[in-house]
């Protein structure tokens, strides 16, 4: 039997900075509490990158190790998508400082923004170029230091976020293992529930700058939530037709690890167990972009997923972006 290239993940990576902060340590910045924050989002402590740590170096470590797992030569990468939102500069790319630091000198490098979504966006990009024969490898990496872009004076967005990196190698498979079905869609009409004002072109920072938060996440947080189960359910059940399975049929869900209780709202409406379900959230709290490949890659390593499984994986993030792809390990 013939099957259609698709494109395969041959490795998996992460990296997480060793320091970790416990609620408990919030407590003596904002006026929150360990159980407020299990409760009402399934964290109990999340990395911090300290100083010496950039948003590349992550980057570089997680994806050095998917490709180690792949048994990827550095000459052989052929691009670099690096989903970010926390770049170590506006410029150059940080796919670019990814390339340096690893030697992957045969490849083109270039970042993806699409905040949470990110990784997903990276998946349905390099699955178009592996399909379509123009790469054969391609990494693919979430990295984000969000401690730098956390207003740690608001409680309500500041127990949230962490610092990590995650990645995967894709390389074609003529065996039916693969990407089956990728699926994106965003909404810029609630670009403002999620957002960083000042920092880009439009609000630069200025040097008399009166600080406001506005230079760091600002989130309508009950809003987002709401969204986030209808449209990461509706892109699961998207991917899931699109490859002609059911719901039933997916092994593993690797959701994007925003809030325990999202997840449990959006397993429950895809009628999805929950063993099924890869969750490491408490440990690591919202990683935006490296939230998917840093579970996958743990659920990988600890030998839960098995070739021939279905892996359904989904995010939602400011833009608002929302996506989903769904791989047949
Ligand atoms: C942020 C989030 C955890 C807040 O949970 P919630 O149940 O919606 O809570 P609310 O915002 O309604 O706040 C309830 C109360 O808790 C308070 N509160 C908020 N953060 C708190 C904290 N860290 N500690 C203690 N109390 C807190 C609020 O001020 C509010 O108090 P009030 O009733 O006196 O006004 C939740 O909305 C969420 O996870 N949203 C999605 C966020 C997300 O993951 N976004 C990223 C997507 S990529």
């Amino acid at each position: 039997m013939t099957h259609p290239i698709r494109a395969m993940i041959a490795g998996t990576g992460s990296y997480a900075p060793p320091r970790r902060m416990s609620n408990t340590e919030l407590e003596s910045l904002v006026e929150t509490s360990d159980q407020w924050i299990r409760e009402r989002t399934g964290i109990h402590e999340r990395r911090i990158a300290d100083d010496s740590i950039s948003c590349a170096d992550m980057a570089a470590a997680a994806a050095r190790s998917a490709m180690e797992l792949a048994c990827c030569a550095p000459e052989d990468v052929d691009v670099i998508v690096d989903a970010t939102i926390t770049a170590d500069y506006l410029l150059p790319s940080n796919g670019c400082l990814v390339q340096e630091k690893l030697g992957l000198f045969n490849a083109v490098a270039f970042d993806v923004v699409a905040a949470c979504t990110g990784f997903v966006a990276g998946l349905a990009i390099a699955r178009g170029f592996i399909e379509s024969g123009m790469y054969r490898k391609v990494v693919v990496i979430g990295s984000e230091r969000l401690s730098s872009l956390t207003n740690w004076s608001d409680r309500t967005t500041c127990v949230l976020f962490g610092d990590a990196a995650g990645a995967v190698v894709l390389e074609p498979s003529e065996n039916g293992s693969g990407i089956l079905s990728t699926f994106m869609k965003s909404d810029g009409r609630m670009s403002e529930w999620l957002q960083i004002k000042v920092g880009g072109t439009k609000h630069p920072h200025k040097r008399e700058f009166a600080w406001d938060g506005s230079d760091k996440i600002a989130m309508r947080g009950t809003d987002v939530f709401k969204v986030a189960v209808k449209e990461m359910g509706n892109a699961c059940l998207k991917v899931i037709e699109q490859a002609g399975v059911k719901p039933e049929e997916v092994s593993w869900v690797v959701p994007h690890q925003a809030n325990m209780r999202i997840i449990e709202a959006l397993t429950k409406r895809l009628g999805i167990a929950p063993d099924k379900v890869v969750i490491n959230v408490d440990r690591y709290g919202n990683t935006s972009s490296a939230s998917v490949p840093l579970a996958l890659d743990e659920a990988n390593r600890a030998g839960r997923i098995q070739p021939g499984d279905l892996v359904l994986m989904t995010a939602f993030g400011g833009g608002l972006i929302w996506g989903a792809a769904l791989v047949r390990w």
